[in-house]
Formats: structure tokens, C-alpha cells, sequence
């Protein structure tokens, strides 16, 4: 099975990286495929709808590596901080890039197929305690994204409060989220 966990904090091996390696601690006999995206060079949808008439985004950067790992990839795990009670700003870019994919399905004559089918992890951290109802911003973004690539929301892990308890002192949050990986992979 190929992973492809894309890395949508800016900080790197800070809270959300230390939840997506507590994920993939103990799961063995998966490739994984890691993408930061702040390394990447990925530039705004510009709504220009070229992809509307021939299913083909015509911005030639980083984001053309993306649709193609999303086209091989078994599961997606896409990991972002909680930034104004949605995702960071660079995955909302790459997320408006799937826009392609929209319109594959549903402005062109002659529609293209899906991409492949996959599975599909959300991870979060947030600063603050979150009820249910404030991580659905992040959700519903999240949720529309995965659509448009053809991946099930199969599970979503956030952890929150991060701004007055540290993951350092949270070991069995962090041994809970080691299981629901092995499970998840099982
Ligand atoms: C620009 C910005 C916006 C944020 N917005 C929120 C928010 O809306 N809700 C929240 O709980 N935390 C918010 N936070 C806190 C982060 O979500 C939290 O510290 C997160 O764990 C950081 O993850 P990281 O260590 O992977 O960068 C925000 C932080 C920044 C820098």
C-alpha cells in the first residue's frame, strides 16, 4: 500500500508532524510518501477554468507531482494545523488546485473518470479547546477536498489545547493515536 502523507504545517516537527509520526510509528509494510508543502513551489488557482475545457491545469509548478501521486496513491493522510478554525494557507492552495478535478466530472462534454479510490486520513492540532463544532471548518474543507480527489473521510484525528498543555507531557494521546494508526493499517 502507498501512503501519501502530505505535510501542511510550516513548522516542521512541531505538533502536527509529532501527531502524523505517532500515527505511523509502529505501521510497517507501507510506502510512504512524504510531501511538505511549504517546500513547494505551488501557486494560486487563478480561477482562469482552463480546466473547465480540457481537464488540464496549465500551471506548470510543484503541483503537477501532486496529480500525479494522487493518480498512485492507496491513502492520504493530510496533516494541518488549525489555522482561523480551517486548514493553513498553503494546503487551502494545493486544495484549490483539486479544482481540476470538479471540473473533469462536471464541465467537460465528455466527462473524465475519477482518480483512483483511497482512503483518507485528516490530522490536526489546534491551540485551543475545540468542541466538535468549531473543527467543522477545518472538516468541511477538508471533506470537499477529499471528495474531489475520489477519498473516503475515514478518520480524523485532532488533537487540541496544544497552546497550554504540550504534546511532550500528553504520552498516552500520543500511544492512542500509535494505535488508531496500527488499527488503521491493519
Ligand atoms: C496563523 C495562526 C492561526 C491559528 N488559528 C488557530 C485557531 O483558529 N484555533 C486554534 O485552536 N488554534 C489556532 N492556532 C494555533 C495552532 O493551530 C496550534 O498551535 C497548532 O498546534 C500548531 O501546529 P504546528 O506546531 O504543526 O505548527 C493558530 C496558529 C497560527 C500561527
Amino acid at each position: 500500500m502507498k501512503v501519501l502523507v502530505i505535510h501542511g504545517s510550516p513548522r516542521k516537527n512541531k505538533n502536527t508532524d509529532q501527531v502524523i509520526n505517532a500515527f505511523f510509528k509502529e505501521v510497517k509494510d507501507i510506502i510512504l510518501e512524504h510531501v511538505y508543502l511549504y517546500d513547494l513551489n505551488i501557486s494560486y488557482c487563478t480561477g482562469c477554468l482552463a480546466c473547465g475545457k480540457n481537464g488540464i491545469c496549465p500551471i506548470e509548478d510543484d503541483m503537477q507531482t501532486l496529480y500525479e501521486l494522487f493518480e498512485t496513491a492507496d491513502a492520504i493522510v493530510l496533516g494541518s494545523p488549525m489555522y482561523f478554525n480551517s486548514v493553513t494557507s498553503a494546503t487551502k492552495v494545493m486544495i484549490d488546485r483539486t479544482q481540476v478535478y470538479w471540473s473533469r466530472r462536471f464541465m467537460l462534454e465528455h466527462k473524465m473518470e475519477k482518480p483512483k479510490l483511497k482512503k483518507g486520513v485528516f490530522i490536526s492540532t489546534a491551540g485551543v479547546s475545540h468542541t466538535e463544532a468549531s473543527f467543522e471548518g477545518a472538516r468541511k474543507v477538508v471533506s470537499i477536498f477529499f471528495k474531489a480527489i475520489n477519498t473516503s473521510y475515514d478518520l480524523e484525528i485532532v488533537v487540541d489545547n496544544l497552546d497550554h498543555e504540550s504534546l511532550e507531557n500528553q504520552m498516552e494521546t500520543l500511544q492512542e493515536i500509535t494505535h488508531k494508526g496500527l488499527g488503521f493499517f491493519s
